[in-house]
């Protein structure tokens, strides 16, 4: 597996893979619903408002991390199913989170245990602080900062 930095010619790819998780996929609609377009992510990317990482296998992105640089949010993390289990997702995490340099990196994400996000971000140092978004989401702040 390789790594490198997200490119806005990058992003039909990552539609598809977001669309392809085995947990928590979203289709280009719902995300359009929720106000994620092509056109925005493009123009996020080239501001630089949103940066992030993308891994490959045999040359095809498998995984990729968002993140809102002036909020210090992970936006988005998804990895293919075939892919899961073998370090990418911990991989896109921490990259990402390096390149927020911000005092507070937080997410929201599913508060259902069996989830697999549900143990992943707590074994990747995320915490809950006990609030919940507008989803119903549980927000997680990156332990590190925490104790800083
Ligand atoms: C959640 C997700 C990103 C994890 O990616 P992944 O590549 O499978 O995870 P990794 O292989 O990098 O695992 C990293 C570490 O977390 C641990 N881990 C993963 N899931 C875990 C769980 N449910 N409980 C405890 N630990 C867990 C792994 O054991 C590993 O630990 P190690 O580094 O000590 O070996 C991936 O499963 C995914 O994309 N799911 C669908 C989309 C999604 O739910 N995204 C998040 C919410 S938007």
């Amino acid at each position: 597996m390789m790594f490198r930095m997200v490119r806005s010619d990058d992003i039909d790819t990552l539609f598809e893979v977001r669309a392809a998780t085995r947990e928590n996929a979203l289709s280009r609609e719902q995300l359009a619903a929720l106000g994620i377009t092509a056109q925005g992510m493009a123009e996020a990317l080239d501001s630089g408002a949103v940066k992030g990482w993308v891994c490959l296998a045999a040359e095809r992105i498998v995984g990729f991390c968002l993140a809102d640089i002036g909020a210090g949010e992970i936006l988005v993390l998804a990895v293919l199913p075939q892919h899961e289990g073998r370090g990418a997702g911990k991989g896109l995490l921490q990259r990402t989170i390096a390149a927020v340099c911000k005092d507070r990196v937080w997410l929201a994400a599913n508060p259902d245990p069996a989830g697999r996000a549900h143990g992943f971000y707590r074994a990747c140092g995320f915490l809950p602080n006990g609030e919940r978004d507008e989803h119903g989401d549980e927000i997680l702040v990156y332990r590190a900062q925490l104790s800083a």
